[in-house]
Parts: C-alpha cells; sequence; structure tokens
C-alpha cells in the first residue's frame, strides 16, 4: 500500500483534489477491502492514534462507518454528539475541538449543519502548528467528500473490481436526480465525476435545481449538463445517483407533493429502460422509499447498489484515515 505521492493533511472538499489523490484512495480503499474480508477484520496501522467524531449534526452511517473504519485500523475513537455535548452549555465550537486536541486526537472527523466548519476548525489546527488532520464529513450544503469517495469506487469496482481508477469513467453517463440544491452529496461527485471525465446530467426541478449548476466543472474533463425533466438525463445513462428530498433544509414550499414529486423524477423500473441495459442505481441513505427511488427497486440487487455503497464507506473512510494519519506514525 503505497503512499508516497500524498501530501494532503486535511481533506476538506474535493473541488482541488488530483488525478493521482483519487487514484491513491481508490487503491488503498481495495486493499482494505481486502483486509476487511480476511476472517480477522483488523490491521495495527494506526494504533496508538485518537480519532475524535465530531458530529454536530444527527447522523446513522457516515459515523458508523467512521467509528468502524477508525476501529479496524486499531485507533482509539472518541465520539461526540452535540445534544448531549457542553455545547449545550454554551461552549464554543472551537473550544470544543480545543478540548478533543486536548485529549490527544489525531484526527478529527467532522459533521456541522452550517457550511465550513470543517475549514474553520482545520485553519485553527494549523494555527496552532499541531498536526491535527480534519476530515469533513459533511458540512451543510457544501460538500461531503468521503461520501463522493465511496460513490467513486462503488463504480469504479464495478468497472475493473482489481483496478478501481478515475479513468475508468471517462467517457460514461451519470445521471444525478433529484434536491441537488441542497445536496452536499451532490457537490462534492460533481467534482470527482467531472475530474475522471464523465458527463455528469443534473436533473431535478427547477426550484431544487438553479441554473448556476451549469458552471460547475466546466475547467475540467468531464461536462455538466442540467435538465429540468428526467427523461433526458436517463437515456443511455450507465449509473443513475439518486439523491434524498431535504425536507429539513427547505425553508418554503418549493414541492406541490411528494407524490407529484415521485410522479415526475422519482426513479422507477419503467424510468430505468430509458438507461443502458447495465445500469446500476445509488443513493448515499438515508432513503425516503418510494419518493426519490421506488421501494421495489431500492431492494432490488440487480439495479441497486445502495447496500455496496455502504460496505464500500468503511474502506473508503479507513484510506482517508490512514492516509491522512500515517504521516503521524
Ligand atoms: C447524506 C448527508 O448527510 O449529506 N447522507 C449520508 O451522509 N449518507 C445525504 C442525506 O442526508 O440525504
Amino acid at each position: 500500500m503505497s503512499n508516497t505521492t500524498w501530501t494532503r493533511h486535511h481533506v476538506l472538499s474535493l473541488a482541488d483534489f488530483t488525478s493521482d489523490e483519487y487514484d491513491i484512495v481508490l487503491q488503498t480503499a481495495a486493499s482494505f477491502r481486502e483486509v476487511l474480508s480476511r476472517r480477522t477484520k483488523k490491521v495495527p496501522t494506526l494504533q496508538g492514534h485518537v480519532v475524535a467524531n465530531l458530529f454536530f449534526e444527527p447522523s446513522t452511517r457516515t459515523r458508523s462507518s467512521f467509528e468502524l473504519a477508525a476501529k479496524r485500523l486499531s485507533a482509539d475513537t472518541l465520539n461526540f454528539s452535540a445534544s448531549t455535548s457542553s455545547l449545550t452549555k454554551g461552549e464554543t465550537i472551537l473550544d470544543t475541538a480545543k478540548t478533543y486536541l486536548a485529549l490527544g486526537t489525531d484526527l478529527m472527523v467532522i459533521r456541522h449543519q452550517a457550511a465550513g466548519v470543517p475549514h474553520v476548525i482545520a485553519a485553527e489546527m494549523d494555527r496552532l502548528n499541531v498536526q491535527v488532520g480534519v476530515l469533513n464529513a459533511g458540512d451543510g450544503q457544501h460538500e461531503h467528500p468521503s461520501q463522493a469517495l465511496l460513490d467513486l469506487f462503488t463504480i469504479c469496482t464495478l468497472l475493473d473490481f482489481e483496478h478501481p481508477q478515475l479513468k475508468l469513467l471517462n467517457g460514461k453517463k451519470i445521471a444525478i436526480v433529484g434536491d441537488i440544491l441542497h445536496s452536499r452529496v451532490a457537490r462534492s461527485n460533481i467534482w470527482s465525476l467531472t475530474a475522471s471525465g464523465a458527463e455528469v446530467h443534473l436533473a431535478g426541478p427547477p426550484t431544487l435545481l438553479p441554473q448556476l449548476f451549469a458552471d460547475y466543472g466546466t475547467d475540467r474533463a468531464g461536462s455538466v449538463f442540467l435538465h429540468w425533466t428526467v427523461e433526458p438525463a436517463l437515456e443511455k445513462a450507465d449509473f443513475v445517483m439518486t439523491l434524498r428530498l431535504q425536507k429539513e433544509r427547505m425553508s418554503q414550499h418549493l414541492l406541490p407533493s411528494l407524490r407529484e414529486y415521485h410522479q415526475m423524477y422519482g426513479i422507477t423500473r419503467d424510468r430505468l429502460q430509458l438507461c443502458q441495459p447495465e445500469v446500476k442505481v445509488m443513493h448515499p441513505g438515508p432513503v425516503n422509499r418510494g419518493v426519490e427511488i421506488s421501494s421495489d427497486l431500492m431492494d432490488d440487487p440487480q439495479f441497486s447498489l445502495i447496500s455496496q455503497q455502504v460496505t464500500n464507506g468503511v474502506a473508503i473512510r479507513m484510506a482517508l484515515l490512514y492516509l491522512m494519519g500515517s504521516g503521524k506514525a
């Protein structure tokens, strides 16, 4: 497992990720996938390191995935959740981070409902010159790099199980359907998929897909197309990424009803007929069954990669923690 060219200390965004960095993460994740298939699914790589999961926003899969990834690398883990913390007593986020620093934390995995919080904490760690790596586990509507990397890994391993690499996606058509406006997953995926040379087709109602998304990725190998109906995005698509309607982030009525949304944009077996015969459907979870994707399709292993995404998430997060943490070993 080589990390000779890995120099990134924090993983906050995919906007400036290089092709080499994508490939290093993919190859490292493939090695950890092998570790996870063993009888003893654990390596001593981060023994003695402390990984703190600072989740200021509720989460199930991302938090559990990071926790398991850290444990599989033999790190000690600390888990923080906002509702039971000193934040409720008025402590600032930076003071919380400094408390975890004083506890000996080496890597901080941060989720926050406001965009930019992981960046602010990373800047503070750099200012203090303490060599603590910060990993963005989802900040507001901004980015969710580890989710996009696990999506990339899931797609690439399907195309070449042994050698997942960015260039496998060159020329592939990927549809991202749903609430693009509020989605940090979509934003991170647009960076990685356009970096790979894929054609990214975004589809959703105009209220959830503003024109400004056409400007994303214009300086990249791939290209971005916008559609306010779903059919042109699905036509001959190789992969369809569905997104949850982020109802908690909608401050006004952006949709007539969930039923109507499903009728117009929901991914169903019928609609998949427009895609390539081998098409696969993805979703970052949590899913609103029967809204963004029909319930039976979600559970159909012929089409759905949803549980593989969750499984692959552990290997990708092991890879990120390993690459960021090994410099300190
Ligand atoms: C996503 C998130 O939190 O941004 N979920 C996840 O991390 N698996 C998407 C969502 O909440 O819909």
